[in-house]
């Protein structure tokens, strides 16, 4: 992970939860696509790359055991200092890209159910990747992929929702990949109609809540501010969060 990513998560660390966490609809939401899609067995090993503060991992819990934990790997140690304290979280630093070469050791030889929520667009070779992580699957082993498609339909100014977009894959080109990886892969679309108070929305965006967004040195994420309160002058903002849900499977 590079520095400014490094520093753009230990920032965000403290306040990430709070960023959804206060919303249990949108929570439940995502949790059930998750599981409903990774259908884990009592006792499998569950595995999530980028896992950060566990934030989504509340329906996988109960799968898990203090003998078979859910595998949180993450290179971030500000944002693992978050997950809570169960002895049915089992926490690794560590990269995707490090655990696809073989260089972390994890408490289980394969992993039957492997998530990864919102951290494919940092791995910087994502076909290596996805075949190295492919590699550590059962043999009845399913991969998760949960990913925002490039074209955001979020209240944010231009520039930032073109960086955002030229810097995610499309969600076909995760699926090819999981097939280059040799899996089965199917993608899904669903939405989620997201409705927050416009000021809200503004902290999240100056507290930078987007990696994206910590890209921009601070006096153009002020004129992006001002470009999203002229644009949007309602004090609630109504948009689709829309995900794609990369299944792959062997
Ligand atoms: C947007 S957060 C998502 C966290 C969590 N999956 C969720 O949905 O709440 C992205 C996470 O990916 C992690 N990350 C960044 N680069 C990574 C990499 N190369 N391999 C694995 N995780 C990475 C970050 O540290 C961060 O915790």
């Amino acid at each position: 992970m590079d520095e400014q990513l490094q520093h753009h998560y230990t920032q965000l660390a403290d306040t990430y939860d709070d960023t959804w966490g206060h919303r249990p609809a949108y929570l439940d939401w995502m949790e059930e696509h998750i599981s409903r899609r990774l259908r884990v067995s009592p006792g499998e090993w569950i595995a999530d790359i980028g896992a950060g503060t566990g934030l989504f991992l509340r329906r996988l819990l109960p799968y898990a055991t203090e003998q078979t934990p859910v595998v949180c790997v993450d290179p971030s140690a500000a944002m693992l200092a978050r997950l809570p304290q169960d002895p049915r979280l089992h926490p690794v630093q560590a990269t995707a890209e490090e655990l696809a070469a073989g260089q972390v050791e994890l408490p289980c030889d394969t992993v039957d159910a492997l998530v990864i929520k919102e951290a494919v667009h940092h791995f910087t070779d994502l076909d290596h990747t996805l075949v190295g992580l492919a590699d550590q699957l059962s043999a009845d082993g399913r991969v998760l992929i949960v990913t925002l498609p490039p074209q955001l339909k979020y209240p944010l100014f231009q520039t930032a929702l073109d960086r955002f977009a030229a810097g995610q894959p499309e969600p076909e080109s995760v699926a090819a990949a999981l097939r280059k990886a040799g899996l089965k892969a199917t993608t899904t679309i669903e939405e989620f109609p997201v409705s927050i108070e416009r000021d809200r929305w503004l902290r999240l965006v100056a507290n930078r809540w987007m990696s994206v967004l910590s890209t921009f040195s601070d006096t153009e994420l002020s004129s992006g501010l001002e470009e999203i309160a002229e644009e949007h002058p309602s004090p609630q903002l109504e948009f689709p969060d829309r995900f794609a849900f990369i299944l792959g499977h062997r």
